[in-house]
């Protein structure tokens, strides 16, 4: 009997490590979902000159990581994004007129500001195109949960760039909202925008 009761006493006492353990887990899965996604930034504008992601205090930022050789991806995206910004402009211009859509080159080696203003000029005109240092780009990279690596050359000093392609949606106060897919389509896109 004596024997039952250690026993007891022993499944009580796992029980409640559990218990706590098991909260522990819990409220370590809850704190997960809250990181933030997102960081100040401060990188070279197109222009040539510093940008920092205060200056676009109280507008959206519609954020997308590429690199201007890209053969489809980037520029279907870029593509998408002015449409949706020129939809939008129809339907909620107020909206749309608060939205900055920016593209950041993650490949800075070939990518000069000249290069990413020439390259952004071919899309929506408010398009705002900046890029870094290898360094600070990883970091922007890592606090969006993102990625890039670079292939090998090819004999003719050609390397592809790969990237994720999530669009991000900050808010007027630079903390983020929501990002976009590559599955999303234009009116997908559309659609949550025009519910966050
Ligand atoms: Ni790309």
């Amino acid at each position: 009997m004596s024997r039952k009761i250690r026993l007891f006493g022993l499944f009580s006492v796992l029980a409640i490590a559990f218990v706590i353990i098991g909260y522990g887990v819990n409220h370590f899965v809850v704190a997960e979902e809250e990181i933030e996604i997102g960081s100040p930034f401060e990188l070279t504008r197109h222009t040539g000159e510093t940008i920092s992601s205060e200056n676009f205090r109280g507008r959206y930022m519609f954020i997308y990581f590429g690199f201007t050789h890209c053969p489809a991806t980037c520029p279907v995206t870029l593509n998408d994004m002015t449409v949706v910004l020129r939809k939008l402009a129809k339907t909620n211009p107020d909206f749309a007129e608060k939205i900055t859509p920016i593209f950041i080159s993650l490949d800075p080696h070939r990518d000069t500001p000249e290069i990413i203003g020439k390259y952004i000029s071919h899309f929506h005109e408010r398009f705002e195109g900046m890029t870094g240092t290898y360094d600070d780009l990883i970091d922007i990279v890592n606090a969006y949960g993102s990625y890039f690596s670079y292939d090998p050359a090819d004999a003719y000093g050609n390397y592809n760039v790969n990237h994720s392609s999530y669009i991000y949606l900050m808010g007027p106060k630079g903390k983020y909202l929501t990002h976009f897919t590559p599955d999303e389509s234009v009116d997908q896109i559309l659609e949550r925008l025009l519910n966050v």
